[in-house]
């Protein structure tokens, strides 16, 4: 009889395959939350509660942007997902889930449809919302200005009585003045209830795709001026708002560090060129990233304001006069990083020398390699861009919080010429990949020593997808949006957030389940494993 096989092995080989079995295996490399993180969702007023207000229909810039037919397949937004009719069940899906913060946003075309005519039952809605949150052991964070703002800010449609009006790009109007008005009128009424504020909600989105690109009200194309505008009045009502809440709020809510916490959300972005050997992509990010990123930064911590975009703050001749303000320095606490996204920037011939952006910035993953995982609305999914944006975002030494990040729990929707959705593919899956990849990278981050102190997930339910309208779903819980009542269904992604929130971390498991062994393109040809963070989770 032939003796087994191992027995007929040289010695030597013998030994290493001995010593081969004690090498170290890759362990998975998990992450967990400091005690004091905090996990949440957010949302904004006009996505969740549309054009209803307490007492009947409210106008507002987006109600006209979506009556002048502005809104994918002619759409518009009565009761957004009826979020102001069933808060409370909100509240308890989100203790569901385990979560300890509801970011929510203040609407001032509801408070004051009218220049100094306030409505009572606007403000007295608002706080039973946020009295709801903290009944449920919630801690409200209230974002003051989430892109609806009354017509007399700004009025998109010509037809409308009064015409076009905006005075937020109007460098002479006194829109901090009334910004400043609507904020002194709420703070009072809701200190005892709120801590943490988000002034505003990432004033470059409202600037690129209102001044830009035209999606967002009010649709002018590659107007720089006017977005030099609009950043300027956005930086100064930021400053006026962190002055007045610091004045007026002076009730420590839940007891812990002090009264109030105050801060803005930013379209945060590490900008990569689509080529990185390219040399004029490379400017062109450069470029783009200082005007996305660093431009406000700078005004609200050093105070230094560029008006004329060049970069540089020592132009006397701008108006105004470029300078070092004071009144602008230190007004913000707390930045939030909202991160959805990477966004390359290609050197089209039209923006190589088109100032001051010198490139052209993608968002869609169509216009640089298609095949790359991507959501419904064409993002890049790549979580290593999250730890490129915290690392870019360390560098004004403030704390930080994720104050949105998420994605779609559907593919691109298939529509017909008039640009109605036929078909939403759905991929929950891929949501929850995108979901713990995140979370994943946004720990090893905190481990290397970023001062990130909580993570707020956009959003809970599906909601009004500004411009997309319904077209898009970034909920936790899917809603049917076909029946009047709007059930929600608990979904993939959802289930993940509220692993990882209560688990306070990702192990292996966790990952495998979410990530490893679901993510549907998460394979190359040759079965091997394609994650989009930024190292190996198995060392
Ligand atoms: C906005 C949200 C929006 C989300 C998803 C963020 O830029 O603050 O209001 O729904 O992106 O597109």
């Amino acid at each position: 009889m032939k003796p087994p096989a191992a027995h007929r092995m040289a010695p030597s080989l013998i030994v290493l395959g001995v010593l081969g079995a004690c090498e170290p295996q890759p362990a998975f490399v998990g992450v967990r939350f400091p005690d004091s993180f905090s996990f949440g969702t957010a949302n904004a007023a006009w996505q969740v509660c549309g054009d209803q207000g307490v007492a009947g229909p409210v106008e507002s810039n987006w109600s006209r942007w979506a009556a002048m037919g502005r809104i994918a397949g002619g759409q518009s937004n009565a009761v957004g997902n009826r979020f102001c009719e069933i808060y409370d069940e909100e509240f308890d899906r989100s203790v569901e889930l385990g979560l300890g913060v509801f970011r929510l946003s203040a609407d001032w075309p509801r408070i004051e449809p009218e220049r100094g005519v306030f409505i009572d039952a606007e403000l007295d809605a608002l706080v039973d919302q946020l009295e709801a949150a903290r009944a449920r052991g919630l801690e409200p964070v209230l974002t003051l200005y989430h892109w609806a703002v009354p017509l007399w800010v700004q009025n998109p449609d010509p037809d409308w009585p009064g015409g076009r009006v905006d005075l937020l790009a109007d460098r002479h109007s006194d829109v901090d003045q009334a910004f400043d008005t609507y904020v002194r009128r709420i703070i009072p009424r809701v200190k005892h209830l709120v801590d943490t504020y988000t002034v505003l909600n990432e004033p470059l989105s409202v600037i690129s795709a209102g001044y830009l690109n035209g999606l967002f009200p009010p649709g002018r194309v590659l107007d720089i001026a006017g977005a030099a505008s609009v950043g300027i009045n956005l930086v100064h009502m930021q400053a006026r708002a962190y002055d007045a809440i610091h004045a007026l709020d002076d009730v420590d809510a839940d007891g812990r560090d002090g009264p109030c916490w105050v801060g803005l959300t930013m379209t945060a972005n590490a900008f990569d060129p689509v080529d990185s050997g390219n040399r004029a992509q490379v400017f062109g990010a450069k470029r783009i990233s200082y005007l996305f990123n660093d431009w406000i930064m700078n005004a609200l911590t050093s105070g230094a304001l560029d008006v004329d975009l060049d970069g540089r703050v020592d132009n006397p001749d701008t108006d105004p006069p470029e300078r070092v303000d004071a009144a602008l320095r230190g007004r913000m606490d707390f930045v939030g990083v909202q991160y959805y996204g990477p966004v390359r920037v290609d050197d089209h011939e039209l923006f190589v020398d088109f100032f001051p952006m010198y490139g052209l910035p993608l968002l869609d993953v169509q216009h640089y390699a298609p095949a790359l995982p991507h959501n419904g609305m064409g993002r890049e999914i790549r979580a290593a861009g999250l730890r490129d944006t915290l690392e870019l975002y360390a560098q004004w030494k403030l704390p930080i919080v994720i104050t949105e990040n998420g994605t779609t729990t559907n593919l691109r929707p298939v529509r017909d010429d008039t640009g109605t959705v036929l078909e939403l593919p759905r991929a929950p899956e891929q949501a929850a990949m995108y979901l713990v990849e995140h979370l994943w990278e946004l720990g090893r981050a905190i481990d290397r020593g970023i001062d990130v102190r909580g993570y707020y997930h956009w959003t809970l339910s599906d909601n009004f997808e500004w411009a997309e309208g319904t077209d898009q779903r970034f909920g936790a819980y899917s809603v049917d949006v076909e029946d009047p009542l709007m059930p929600r269904t608990r979904n993939a992604m959802g289930d993940a957030l509220a692993e990882v929130a209560r688990a306070r971390g990702i192990d292996e498991a966790l990952w495998s389940r979410h990530v490893r062994d679901r993510y549907p393109s998460d394979t190359r040809a040759g079965g091997e494993p394609r994650w989009t963070v930024s190292e190996n989770p198995w060392q």
